[in-house]
């Protein structure tokens, strides 16, 4: 299997979602999230796929749900993540997997993410869904591409770093970290 690598934009205070929905709209993130993830594999949540919508063209899409009869059209579904991992293994051994939310699924899948595609978003929106907290021990930021009101910053796993905590909330936010390595 190729990396397995989150992709997000959050909001300074770690603000990913409000409801269902994505608390901003920013052309050049959807964009980007498109030209990066264009013929790989999509690993999402069932409520993030409700609020797209739709398979994105293109894409594997496996969307996790513990909901034995969900189907959808044009999509696959597993029931854990475990398991999205493995079929996107077989069916796109080549393909970079992408985790693209929301919220539970980051979670769930925190301790198998070798890479971090992190927009960060210049607003404080209010919203109850958030990014797990990167914490500097296990991350390190590898570039940063600052762009007008937000910026697209990778990050990866440190060697041997273990999974770290990622049930903080909110008020932790995204940027605790010390950027290592930015600005390559
Ligand atoms: N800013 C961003 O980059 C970004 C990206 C994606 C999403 N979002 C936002 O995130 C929000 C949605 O996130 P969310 O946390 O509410 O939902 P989610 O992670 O998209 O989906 C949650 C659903 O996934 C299934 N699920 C979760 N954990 C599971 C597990 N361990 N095993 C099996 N199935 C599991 C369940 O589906 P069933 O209920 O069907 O069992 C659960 O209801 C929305 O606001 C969306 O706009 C933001």
């Amino acid at each position: 299997m190729g990396e397995v690598v989150a992709i997000a934009a959050v909001g300074r205070n770690g603000v990913i979602g409000a409801g269902n929905d994505i608390p901003w709209r920013i052309t050049e993130d959807w964009a980007r999230f498109r030209a990066v993830t264009m013929g790989h594999v999509l690993i999402m949540g069932r409520k993030t796929f409700d609020s797209v919508g739709r398979p994105l063209p293109g894409r594997r899409t496996i969307v996790v749900t513990r909901d034995e009869a969900w189907r959808n059209e044009g999509v696959t579904t597993a029931a854990t993540v475990e398991q999205a991992l493995a079929d996107a293994a077989r069916l796109a051994p080549e393909a970079t997997v992408f985790v693209a939310g929301g919220g539970e699924i980051y979670r769930a899948a925190w301790p198998l993410i070798d890479r971090l595609e992190i927009t960060e978003v210049d607003l404080e929106p209010a919203g109850d869904i958030t990014f797990p907290r990167i914490a500097a021990a296990d991350w390190v930021a590898t570039g940063r591409d600052q762009r007008d009101g937000f910026a697209f910053v990778g990050y990866r796993r440190r060697t041997g770093s273990a999974a770290n905590d990622c049930t903080a909330g909110a008020e932790e936010g995204t940027r605790t970290l010390t950027p290592e390595g930015t600005g390559t």
